[in-house]
């Protein structure tokens, strides 16, 4: 008792003194473009920001577009039969210098940096391929992120998300409020799921589904999302859905040990060497 008591009056101060650091870092804030300044808007109001890479205009997309595609087919088609909880295939494409340079485009890095308010670090890149279920589970289950106070995650889809593909859904954040007694039996809800996620049943009793958005849209459609305080998941699908999921936070976050799954061996790791050695060992097969 004494120890969880010791424990929030100490994050209690953690989150007092970032609340100061990004008081005094507000000067040194970049200037962003003004269709920029109208993404920013929009994210701290709802929580998320759907465009697409024609819309969003960076030099790189193309060529960071060309790059993940000749990632995805060298990933072989899983081969199990379809599960009762197929969890989803995750690689990392950090490493992968035209996604990386994409991931760090200044103009993407300036608008995270005033939405998170701190300067602000790209963790890396995951190829995401999640599969058709019947039922709620994992991600699937509505849930908060939990990296920092404040996560920027991009998703950019590969292939078209409509209803079926299972698209990113979430509550936009001017319906859950600190204001609103929502948000508190929304949060407590899931601090009664030990943040395992709630399901659609329970979501739906205070906010009804009509005010649920889904990010459908075709390949490229771009999702920026605050996935720390936008109640978000991934709906069930009956097709699979392919996405790179890109992760920055500030710079340090509150919990850096739940960020080096973007970069490290938790994942399979998609490289320039593991592609050209995929080539060749095809090449000798051939
Ligand atoms: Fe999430």
């Amino acid at each position: 008792m004494l120890k969880s008591i010791k424990g929030k009056i100490s994050a209690m101060y953690s989150d007092l003194g970032c609340a100061i650091a990004r008081w005094k870092h507000k000067k040194n804030l970049p200037v962003l473009e003004e269709r920029d300044r109208q993404i920013l808007k929009t994210l701290k109001r709802e929580g998320v920001y759907a465009t697409t890479l024609a819309e969003l205009g960076l030099s790189s997309s193309l060529n960071m577009l060309k790059s993940a595609y000749e990632q995805l087919s060298k990933i072989e088609p899983d081969k199990n039969d379809p599960l009762y909880e197929m969890w989803p295939q995750i690689h990392t494409v950090t490493e992968i210098p035209e996604i990386y340079a994409w991931a760090t485009e200044k103009r993407l890095l300036n608008l995270i940096e005033n939405y998170i308010g701190l300067p602000v670090t790209f963790h890396g890149v995951h190829l995401r391929q999640d599969f058709p279920s019947d039922h709620q589970f994992g991600t699937l289950l509505w849930h908060s992120d939990a990296e920092d106070r404040r996560i920027i995650k991009i998703f950019v889809s590969l292939k078209d998300v409509e209803e079926k593909s299972g698209p990113f859904q979430y509550i936009p954040r001017s319906l859950t409020s600190l204001f609103k007694w929502q948000y508190y039996w929304l949060y407590y809800k899931l601090w009664q799921s030990r943040y395992m996620g709630i399901d659609d049943e329970i979501v739906k009793q205070v906010i009804p589904k009509s005010a649920w958005k889904s990010c459908t849209g075709p390949v490229g459609t771009v999702v920026f999302a605050d996935t720390k305080n936008t109640l978000h998941h991934g709906t069930v699908r009956q097709e699979e859905r392919v996405t790179l999921f890109f992760c920055y936070t500030a710079n340090p976050p509150e919990r850096p040990e739940l960020c080096t799954q973007y970069w490290d061996d938790t994942f399979p790791r998609l490289t320039l060497n593991s592609t050209s050695e995929t080539a060749q060992a095809l090449g000798n097969r051939g």
